[in-house]
């Protein structure tokens, strides 16, 4: 292959967004599993607004604000406290099955970063929560310059850190629409289809689809 960096989303990519699942569902019961899925997609929607308004905040206070309207939405009781404590897992998600292995091979042959609409520190404190910190070589937050992904100005920021030309890059996610961003920009991209969903059509395609890093190793392995 003629890649020689591999950039990976974070969440829902490496870690499971799921994650948050006992923290809502101790919380609320039932209610909080529709939490967690309205908290995610509702977190996402912020994060296209405000790149749209100009009105950026940070994506940890995206995170905090779309729990609160979530929370809200499904008319439950919450407090600072409760906020504070539901928020809180959003650090400590866990990667999923096959990444922690698969990730320190890839590792061995191809430069590798995370580029995610996260904090640089939500990003450090999430890769080493889920012990997959030492498989990375860069992590890079895409929100320097004040616009989340999809955006162009977002997928830029992985040059600050690596020397490798964009044709020497393989895009790594799991969120088609991120997919839909880095395909326009001009990146081979991988989709990592986990849950066999329908692919968001945005215009663009994935270069390549995979059920896991596995399917992926095996194409770098080519
Ligand atoms: C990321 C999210 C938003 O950029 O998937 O990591």
């Amino acid at each position: 292959m003629k890649y020689k960096a591999v950039v990976f989303d974070l969440y829902g990519t490496l870690v499971n967004t799921e994650g948050t699942m006992s923290a809502c569902v101790s919380q609320y019961g039932e209610k909080g599993v529709e939490l967690v899925t309205l908290w995610r997609r509702f977190q996402l929607e912020f994060s296209w607004l405000r790149s749209l308004t100009g009105d950026f905040k940070d994506f940890d206070q995206i995170t905090t604000d779309a729990l609160i309207y979530s929370v809200q939405l499904l008319g439950l009781e919450y407090d600072e406290e409760i906020i504070e404590r539901i928020t809180k897992s959003y650090l400590d998600l866990p990667a999923f099955e096959e990444v922690p292995t698969v990730l320190s091979r890839i590792k061995e042959k191809y430069e590798t970063l995370i580029l995610s609409n996260g904090t640089p520190s939500s990003i450090s404190t999430v890769v080493s929560n889920a012990k997959v910190d030492r498989d990375i070589n860069h992590l890079v937050s895409a929100a320097a310059e004040g616009i989340y992904k999809p955006s162009p100005k977002a997928y830029d920021q992985v040059f600050t850190f690596t020397s490798s030309s964009k044709e020497e890059i393989i895009f790594v996610s799991s969120n088609s629409w991120d997919i839909n961003g880095a395909s326009t920009y001009g990146f081979d991209t991988f989709w990592v289809n986990r849950r066999n969903a329908p692919f968001e059509n945005l215009g663009a395609r994935a270069k390549y689809i995979g059920r896991d890093l596995r399917d992926l190793e095996t194409l770098l392995n080519h």
